[in-house]
């Protein structure tokens, strides 16, 4: 069943040392890239690139706006590992799945992992185009009975019961802080809760309402089981969101979340997130 479908620590190590021979670059940092924000990919020098399908046990991805591609190469001369393209669960993809390549990276040798995302604005502080920088999340599909670390516990990962109270990592959190600051990008960081809802419909006007209720500051669709698996194997987290729209919380509001302002606000601020990532990556 649905509910078993976890994969053995040979399928995830047969991964990691296919890659190995493949590629003789030894990232510490891997890199997940959210909808639309997949050009952090492109700026990597000295790159070995590989397509999701040609992976041994790689899942493959299909939405718009995600290249399938895991690009291993030198951003600001440090060697990292980045995904183009993620796994969502609204895709139908099992939540295990959807982590599948986080324990790849540990096996690999990675050590930070940075994910970003397109995220809807719960706080009404924020304006689209903002980068939130996320400093704790609430795991709706969890409450639901989906977390990716449901199943039998591999002590080679990690313990039965992780601790989520310090998932985002504080130094990583000042860092971005500061390295907004060097490159102007600190007029537009926030930082705040990010709330994962399964998608893929957007939320309705008394669902906003109640993820303000519950704190939440962003709502996206994705990060959330990654961070969960990142934590288990004593990854190091950073997130960001970068809010592409306002979420609805008025009856009589004309606006509508819809795809294509998401995309197009990534693609206003998708150079700026990108300085960010590729200057900070030289201070981890
Ligand atoms: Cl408004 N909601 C959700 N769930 N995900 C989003 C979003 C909104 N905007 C971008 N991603």
């Amino acid at each position: 069943s649905s509910q078993c479908s976890t994969y053995s620590y040979e399928e995830y190590k047969e991964t990691a040392d296919w890659l190995l021979a493949h590629t003789e670059q030894r990232p510490k940092v891997a890199i997940i890239c959210g909808s639309g924000l997949g050009g952090l990919g492109e700026l990597l020098g000295d790159r070995n690139v590989f397509q999701y399908k040609d992976i041994p046990h790689f899942p493959t991805s299909t939405v718009s706006g995600h290249a399938g591609q895991l690009v291993f190469g030198k951003l600001q001369g440090r060697e990292c590992v980045c995904m183009q393209g993620r796994f969502h669960f609204y895709e139908g993809y099992n939540i295990h799945t959807v982590t599948y390549p986080v324990r790849v990276f540990y096996l690999l040798g990675v050590e930070t992992l940075i994910v970003t995302n397109a995220a809807g604005g719960l706080n009404g502080c924020y304006e689209v185009g903002d980068i939130m920088l996320i400093k704790d999340h609430i795991n709706m599909p969890g409450f639901a009975g989906q977390n990716p670390l449901c199943g039998h516990n591999d002590d080679r990962f990690g313990v039965r019961f992780p601790c989520m109270s310090d998932a985002y990592d504080r130094e990583l959190g000042a860092l971005v802080k500061q390295t907004a600051k060097e490159q102007g990008c600190d007029s537009f960081l926030q930082e705040g809760v990010y709330c994962m809802l399964a998608g893929p419909a957007y939320e309705t006007v008394a669902e906003c309402r109640a993820l303000q209720m519950l704190g939440a500051d962003a709502v996206g669709m994705s990060t959330v089981p990654e961070v969960l698996v990142a934590r288990h194997c004593g990854l190091r987290v950073l997130g960001l969101s970068l809010i592409t729209n306002k979420v609805v919380t008025e009856y009589d509001s004309t606006e509508r979340a819809n795809h294509e302002e998401v995309l197009k606000t990534t693609e206003r601020r998708t150079q700026d997130l990108q300085r960010l990532v590729s200057h900070l990556i030289t201070n981890i």
